[in-house]
């Protein structure tokens, strides 16, 4: 994807979610090519402001020409959302009105195959969504212990051949191409009927281990919490169950007060509720959707606004 004819995933449910005004200031946090960005921008005409971060320098070339008819609206920054009270500092901006988080990797960084992130393509491991990132794919695979992998592979990308996996790769190292690695996935876990490919699992696990991504989630609900005004809404896109979890969890939280002692009749707040869940279900791609961008069908949104 290299412009914006592809529209970005539960595009309108976002411009909902965050019902953008004029005047409003907005944060993007994975601004990928700006197409959230773009709809939230033209929804808070003609002054609505928008911060908008990525980590991926690229990202950032084609966001800011994607973006340019709202250049005088738009504040854009190669950092991680990790760092967003920085940057809202930087700004001057106490609070905003609106935040978007549309996790995970972009149609861009799949498609160009010297990334290392599709299994599709040969290409070295790599699989960093920027230069931030201290390891590539490669490195892990080569210098994680048979253990260490099974459990990165177990935990994050949820595959029960996991010890197979990491016994072959043990065996099989080096290993620096994205094929190296699928052959020895397959030598291992073959293909079964039309489930899904045998090596999209591992590929889901490098990838969310070599850019932090469950570390970042944890960090960013907080300070995205502290940022937002009354009433500003928080909007968050997640594409398989661990990033659900941490965001359903989070939600579910900070909707009831803390109280002390926790079951008892009489009892101190220790601190109020802080959000309210908008939806209580994440909301989900139409079939229409699904059927226009297979890559949607995982995409889970969930929606808090700020007591
Ligand atoms: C799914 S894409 C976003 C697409 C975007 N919503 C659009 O409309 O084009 C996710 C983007 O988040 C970026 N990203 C991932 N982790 C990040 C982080 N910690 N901080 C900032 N950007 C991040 C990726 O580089 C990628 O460009």
């Amino acid at each position: 994807m290299n412009d914006l004819s592809h529209q970005p995933v539960l595009y309108k449910e976002i411009i909902h979610a965050l019902q953008p005004r004029r005047g409003g200031r907005y944060v993007d946090g994975t601004l990928g090519a700006g197409g959230h960005a773009r709809g939230i921008l033209e929804a808070s005409a003609p002054d609505g402001q928008l911060l908008g971060l990525d980590v991926d320098p690229q990202a950032l070339v084609l966001a800011r020409k994607n973006l340019a008819p709202y250049e005088q609206r738009i504040h854009l920054a190669q950092a991680s959302y990790t760092s967003l009270s920085t940057q809202l500092a930087q700004l001057e901006w106490d609070v905003v009105d609106g935040i978007v988080l549309d996790l995970g990797a972009s149609s861009m960084q799949f498609d160009t195959a010297e990334r290392g992130f599709s299994f599709s393509h040969d290409a070295p491991l790599d699989m960093r969504f920027g230069p931030h990132a201290l390891q590539t794919a490669a490195d892990l695979v080569n210098k994680y212990s048979e253990r260490e992998l099974a459990d990165l592979i177990y935990q994050y990308g949820e595959e029960r051949d996991s010890r197979k996996i990491a016994r072959a790769i043990v065996n099989a190292r080096p290993l620096h191409t994205t094929y190296e690695l699928v052959a020895v996935i397959e030598s291992v876990s073959p293909r079964r009927g039309d489930r899904i490919h045998p090596a999209t699992r591992t590929f889901q696990a490098l990838r969310i281990a070599v850019n932090e991504e469950l570390a970042s989630i944890e960090e960013i609900l907080p300070q995205a919490v502290a940022t937002l005004g009354i009433g500003g809404r928080l909007a968050v896109i997640s594409f398989h169950s661990l990033e659900d979890r941490i965001v359903k969890d989070f939600f579910r939280e900070q909707s009831k007060d803390l109280v002390n002692p926790p079951y008892e009749r009489i009892y101190e707040v220790e601190r109020r509720a802080t959000l309210k869940e908008v939806n209580r279900k994440p909301i989900t791609p139409s079939d229409d959707e699904i059927k226009n961008n297979p890559r949607a069908r995982s995409a889970k949104l969930r929606i808090a606004e700020k007591l």
